[in-house]
């Protein structure tokens, strides 16, 4: 049996007419550069994310670059942020001249620990204070612990820039001044949230594309001018941007994807329970596989809604890579994200953090897998997966 990583041909397959129909009609249009596909499309993520404003780009990365630009971070400053994730989260700070600091990350999460980033705002307001925004990622579709990030960016008075790329439609509880949980969706929380519509991404187009969301409209409205060369009106530039538009065909075909959106989240947390009952049943659970766990599973005790929308379904596992080796050869998919931290970077050698130590996110880096996961799944591909990790432990 075949378990690819990633099969998005069920969903062409399925799509494919309204697919072709939308970049139809953006050909026929002659409108090629923004136009009334990204508007629709920015106005509807906006809505899904429950801010007021979104403004699409043309990547995940170039999301998170706009939104360091807008705040004219550069050379001299720092940015806090976690040493396990995709490189793109530390490339957009250099990009901008500014370099990273990290905190490590929780054991339980893998997302950046508010501790850590406590012990790191105070020695840095104690010395420079040259932490000029903070960028928590939420790794494979969790939320990072925003209430206590929140709490953290008011006391330093610092924007929070929310690598959102893997986590649309993720939610985090937020407890309001009256004991009530307000859920919130990821990219809704700090000044920024920054997506991926790369098509591996719970939503993703036939190409790159990215958005960021904002809660501050004139935040919006320079982030607009950012992403068309700075320019306010035409011609006219009062800052340095760069062309980061998000291409009109994408938006289209985003569109028709993304009434979809949920049901597909609903179907990889259905896969997920699949795989938790299935590596009870073997015996396998806690030791030798450490499973995926949901951080906000319950609030004082009660069990809450599933918040996580599982981009990723990543196992914890001794000899990591001769299993990964072993489901490969069985034609079975599976990937590291990430098996290098940044810190441990060949290209940030020369800066000196090479000497630093992150234990928590070195040991993620050694032992974790990625498993098979998108919505079309089927049972019996799970149970392959499972039996055949199951027959690599007992060999
Ligand atoms: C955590 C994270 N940040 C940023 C990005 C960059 O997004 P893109 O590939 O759309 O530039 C990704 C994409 O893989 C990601 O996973």
């Amino acid at each position: 049996m075949d378990v690819p990583l990633l099969d998005l041909q069920p969903q062409m397959t399925r799509f494919r007419e309204e697919i072709l129909q939308a970049v139809t009609g953006v050909i026929d249009s002659t409108r090629y550069i923004l136009g009334p596909q990204v508007t629709e499309l920015e106005q509807a993520i906006a809505d899904y994310c429950k801010v007021d404003d979104a403004v699409g780009v043309s990547s995940g990365t170039d999301a998170l670059l706009v939104s360091l630009m807008a705040l004219e971070i550069g050379p001299g400053d720092l940015v806090l942020t976690t040493p396990y994730t995709f490189f793109a989260t530390m490339g957009s700070i250099f990009r901008v001249g500014a370099m990273p600091v990290f905190a490590d990350v929780e054991k339980r999460s893998l997302n950046i620990d508010p501790d850590r980033m406590a012990e790191l705002l105070e020695e840095d307001r104690r010395g420079e204070c040259r932490i000029k925004a903070i960028m928590p990622v939420h790794l494979y579709g969790q939320c990072a612990d925003m209430e206590r990030i929140i709490a953290l960016a008011a006391q330093y008075e610092i924007p929070i820039i929310e690598d959102s790329a893997q986590a649309i439609g993720a939610e985090c509880p937020l407890v309001d001044q009256d004991g009530s949980v307000q859920w919130r969706r990821a990219g809704s929380m700090g000044l920024t949230g920054c997506f991926s519509f790369f098509p591996s991404k719970n939503l993703g187009g036939i190409g790159d594309g990215g958005m960021v969301v904002t809660r501050d409209h004139d935040f919006a409205e320079l982030l607009r001018s950012y992403r068309n060369h700075g320019a306010e009106p035409k011609y006219y530039h009062s800052h340095i941007g760069g062309n980061f538009r998000l291409d009109p065909i994408q938006a289209s075909v985003l569109s028709v994807k993304l009434p979809h959106l949920e049901q597909w989240h609903q179907q990889r947390r259905a896969n997920s329970s699949v795989y938790h009952n299935l590596f009870e049943q073997a015996g396998l659970t806690g030791d030798p596989v450490i499973l995926p766990e949901s951080v906000y599973s319950n609030i004082d005790g009660a069990e809450v809604h599933d918040f996580h929308i599982y981009n990723q379904f990543i196992i914890r596992v001794p000899r990591r890579d001769a299993l990964r080796e072993y489901l490969q050869q069985r034609s079975i998919g599976c990937e590291v994200y990430y098996p290098v931290c940044l810190h441990e970077q060949q290209c940030l050698a020369e800066y000196g953090y090479g000497d630093l130590s992150f234990p928590v996110a070195e040991q993620a880096a050694g032992d974790s897998l990625a498993l098979p996961i998108y919505p079309e799944l089927s049972d019996e591909q799970q149970a392959y997966v499972v039996e055949t990790i199951a027959g690599f432990f007992q060999a």
